[in-house]
Formats: structure tokens, C-alpha cells, sequence
């Protein structure tokens, strides 16, 4: 992990309220998929952490959504040539042992971490992509996700593609495919649903998990998270990708 001062190269709006972003580190730093980086926005103490949706090269590429003041600033500060100090690359990642079959679902912002598993892991494994959005208008990004070997748009509305949840798309299709291994990221509604169909299809998932976050490198404690075993795990250090099955999402 370090600390550098980027410059951004583009800040551009891609859907409502969501931004694609763009900075050049002054030098390769190796991220893995799920991993994050913690992004100081001027004039607030806390930095924000996004997760890396892009890593080619020197350049990072993150997704966000206009949440609050803090990406809402983001949003409006930070322009081409501009300086951003940034902590990167934080978290541990997805991990594959060796699965040929991967299916991947996704939900709202959720789905900026998984365009980075299906960057990774297409070359190697057959990846099955499911994503969900609320409607039309809020699809963004389609054109990475198209790596993957099937890709299903999922929207609330049925403005575009599948009528329902990314979810609910993926177990239309899942006993085709049989995946060995799900890859996830997006609002809790979503995991729940996804813990209940992968138990039944005794699939293991690992979940980037979205939790408030303080410093995002362990010592604050903010991000706490419970386990199913009674013990808890810093989201930011010990994740943000766990076994979905060994994290408490009602506590
Ligand atoms: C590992 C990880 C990866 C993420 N990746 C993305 C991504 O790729 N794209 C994206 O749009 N969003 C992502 N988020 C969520 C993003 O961090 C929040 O939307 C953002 O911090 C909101 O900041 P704000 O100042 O606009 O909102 P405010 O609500 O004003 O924020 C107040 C404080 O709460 C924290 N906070 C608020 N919501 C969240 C949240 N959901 N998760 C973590 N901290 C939060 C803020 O960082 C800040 O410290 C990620 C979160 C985590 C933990
Ligand atoms: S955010 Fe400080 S310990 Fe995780």
C-alpha cells in the first residue's frame, strides 16, 4: 500500500449521478480485483474509499456514484490535470483456486469491482456476468463488462434487457452453466438473496463487502463487520472480499 499524488486525466459523467474517473499514478501499481483505494477529496478529513474498476498500465480507473458531500465534491472539483492524493491498493480481492466456470452478479455501484473480476479473470476462466441496474438510463460501463462470456443487464423496470434482479437473472440460467464460484458486490437486499440461492445451490461466494469506513487500513475499527462464527473483521484489512457465508449481514 502507498500513498501518492495522482493527476487526473477524466472526471466524465457516464450515467446519472455516476462518474468515471481517471488518474495517472506516476508509476505501475499492481491491483487485483476487489481491491480499493481511498481517495482524499479537499476540504474533508475522511477519505472515500472506491473501488479500482480499471488498472492499466499507470492509469487507475474508479466508478462512483454521487452519494453524499464528499463524492459529491469529487464529482465537481476535480478535472483534467488536477491533483489527488490517493491511498492504493487496499484490501485483499477476489481470489480464483483453479475454477473454469464463474458467474458474477452485481448491483447498482456494486457492479465498478466486478468489471475489474471479469477484466481479470475472462482471459482464464469462463465468466458468466449478471448486473443489475435500476433502469435504462443508469447503465454504464456495458462495453467492459462485454469481456465476460455471457452478460445479462438486469434493470428494476425491464427498460433494458432482463425484468428483475441481477440475482433472480443469474438462477434463471445457473443450472446451464453450473458455476463453481460466485463473485459478488452490491446493496445488502441483493447479498441476502445471493446467500439464500448459493446455499441452496451449495455454491461458495465471496461478497466485496461496502461498509463506512474511517482510515481504511485497519486502525480505526469503523468498518467492523460480524461473523457468523461470533467473531468480527475489519472490512477495509481482513476484506472487503469475504466468504458470503461466514459474514452476519443481519447483525
Ligand atoms: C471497499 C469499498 C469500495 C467501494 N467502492 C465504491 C465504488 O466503486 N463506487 C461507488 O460509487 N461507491 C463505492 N463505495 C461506496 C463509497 O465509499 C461511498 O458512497 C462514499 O464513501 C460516500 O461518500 P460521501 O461523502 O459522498 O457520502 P456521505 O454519506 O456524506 O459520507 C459520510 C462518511 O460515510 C462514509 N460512507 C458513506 N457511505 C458509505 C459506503 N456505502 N461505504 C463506505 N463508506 C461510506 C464516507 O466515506 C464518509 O466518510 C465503496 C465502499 C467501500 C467500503
Ligand atoms: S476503516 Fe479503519 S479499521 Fe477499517
Amino acid at each position: 500500500m502507498r500513498e501518492i499524488t495522482a493527476t487526473v486525466l477524466e472526471n466524465a459523467r457516464i450515467a446519472p449521478d455516476v462518474y468515471s474517473l481517471t488518474f495517472a499514478c506516476g508509476e505501475e501499481i499492481p491491483v487485483r480485483a476487489g481491491q480499493f483505494c481511498m481517495v482524499q477529496v479537499h476540504g474533508f478529513p475522511l477519505r472515500r474509499p472506491i473501488a479500482v474498476c480499471k488498472a492499466e498500465g499507470e492509469r487507475i480507473t474508479v466508478c462512483y456514484r454521487v452519494k453524499g458531500a464528499g463524492t459529491h465534491a469529487l464529482a465537481e472539483t476535480y478535472q483534467k490535470g488536477e491533483k489527488l492524493r490517493v491511498l492504493l491498493p487496499l484490501g485483499n480481492g477476489f481470489f480464483l483456486h483453479g475454477e473454469e466456470r464463474v458467474a458474477v452478479v452485481g448491483g447498482g455501484a456494486g457492479v465498478f469491482p466486478l468489471i475489474a473480476a471479469i477484466r481479470e479473470f475472462s482471459p482464464t476462466c469462463r465468466v458468466f456476468a449478471y448486473m443489475g441496474f435500476k433502469n435504462r438510463e443508469n447503465v454504464c460501463m456495458e462495453y467492459e463488462m462485454r469481456r465476460a462470456e455471457k452478460l445479462v443487464i438486469a434493470t428494476d423496470d425491464g427498460s433494458l434487457g432482463y425484468h428483475g434482479t441481477a440475482v433472480q437473472a443469474m438462477m434463471e440460467e445457473v443450472l446451464k452453466f453450473k458455476p463453481e464460484l460466485i463473485l459478488t458486490c452490491g446493496p445488502l437486499p441483493m447479498l441476502r438473496s445471493l446467500k439464500a440461492a448459493a446455499a441452496r445451490l451449495k455454491v461458495p461466494v465471496q461478497a466485496s463487502l461496502e461498509e463506512r469506513m474511517g482510515c481504511g487500513v485497519g486502525a480505526c475499527l469503523v468498518c467492523v463487520c460480524n461473523k457468523t462464527n461470533g467473531e468480527h473483521a475489519r472490512v477495509c484489512k481482513d476484506g472487503p472480499v469475504f466468504d458470503l457465508s461466514e459474514v452476519d449481514l443481519d447483525g
